[in-house]
């Protein structure tokens, strides 16, 4: 068995603020009686939440052969016959003997939609959810910003700096590591807050419903810079509304946050008010059926303002 994978879901289960806002958003969406939809249910927790908040039904379907197994035991353990329907095999593909009130999923990648939740999950909703019915979340963001770190670990990508935490010992030239670094996606839960030196900006805001997302497709964005500093990397993060009053974001990274945030390194270099960061997003090709965020890729120049 794929122990890997197995302890994602482990930790994805200590991912306390996550269970909240699931349960919360569920117990608001949840009516007694209602038959609900899990879409990606991996070890059943949402199943199980919104049996816990009145469903009378729940269809589970997984995916992963390894996690169904898995989910199929954790049923049989829990005693939900005749609660719940465990179905094998990617959502896109289900028709259900019936109607569905509500439909939750947690299908969030690191930047966001790496896991195509919200052309899954309206896929889903097309086929099996009743007029009217709810979808968890509701909406998925995504944002980009041009950051400075501070001295947490991404200090090392600097060039020497006085101020350095370990008595002088850091204040050398360091810059043939950008010299020698590849572009390349890193993950990273934030201990210290960055300095933002632009203003996040939406690449993707997908309202999750019945019609159809639209095609991802390389896209452009421009950061402006609002504060001079050294830009080091543009971040990326998601915020899920999972349903009024309650949303999910990996930024800023919490205590127990399973999510990393996603970052794009740059070779450092001075901005100023007003310069603009224009970022290409280079989404994975959809044939590779990549969904790792690191596939993901940025390209990234600045273009000076008039002085
Ligand atoms: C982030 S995990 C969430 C698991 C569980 N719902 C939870 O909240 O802990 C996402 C799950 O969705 C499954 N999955 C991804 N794409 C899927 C698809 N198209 N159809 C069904 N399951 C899918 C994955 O195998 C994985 O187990």
């Amino acid at each position: 068995m794929d122990q890997r994978l197995l302890l994602m879901h482990q930790v994805m289960l200590a991912d306390a603020p996550r269970l909240r806002a699931y349960d919360a958003a569920l117990e608001a969406a949840v009516q007694p009686d209602d038959v609900v939809i899990d879409v990606g249910a991996g070890t059943l927790v949402l199943s199980m939440m919104a049996l816990r908040h009145g469903a009378r039904h729940v269809y589970a379907i997984e995916a992963d052969p390894t996690m169904a197994a898995v989910a199929e035991r954790i049923a049989a353990d829990n005693d939900l016959k005749g609660k719940l329907t465990l179905v094998q095999g990617d959502a896109r593909a289900a028709n259900l003997p019936e109607k569905a009130d509500v439909i939750v999923s947690e299908m969030m990648g690191n930047l966001g939609p790496e896991e195509e939740m919200a052309t899954v999950v309206s896929s889903v909703a097309r086929r099996n959810l009743r007029h009217g019915g709810r979808i968890v979340p509701r909406r998925l963001v995504t944002e980009l910003a041009a950051i400075e770190f501070d001295n947490e670990g991404w200090g090392l990508w600097r060039d020497a700096t006085p101020d350095d935490p370990i008595g002088g010992v850091l204040s050398y030239r360091l810059d043939a590591l950008q010299e020698f670094a590849e572009p390349g996606a890193q993950l990273h839960f934030f201990q210290r807050e960055p300095t933002f030196l632009s203003s996040p900006e939406p690449i993707s805001d997908d309202i999750i419903t019945t019609e159809r997302p639209r095609k991802r497709a390389p896209s452009t964005t421009k950061l402006t810079i609002n504060r001079p500093g050294t830009l080091q990397a543009i971040m990326g993060y998601f915020t899920a509304e999972l349903t009024d009053g309650v949303s999910l974001s990996n930024y800023p990274s919490y205590p127990g946050c399973n999510w990393a945030v996603w970052v794009w390194p740059l070779r450092h270099g001075a901005v100023r008010e007003g310069d603009e960061v224009v970022v290409d997003v280079l989404p994975p090709s959809r044939r590779t059926q990549a969904r790792e965020p690191t596939d993901w890729r940025l390209d990234c120049r600045v273009v000076r303002a008039r002085r």
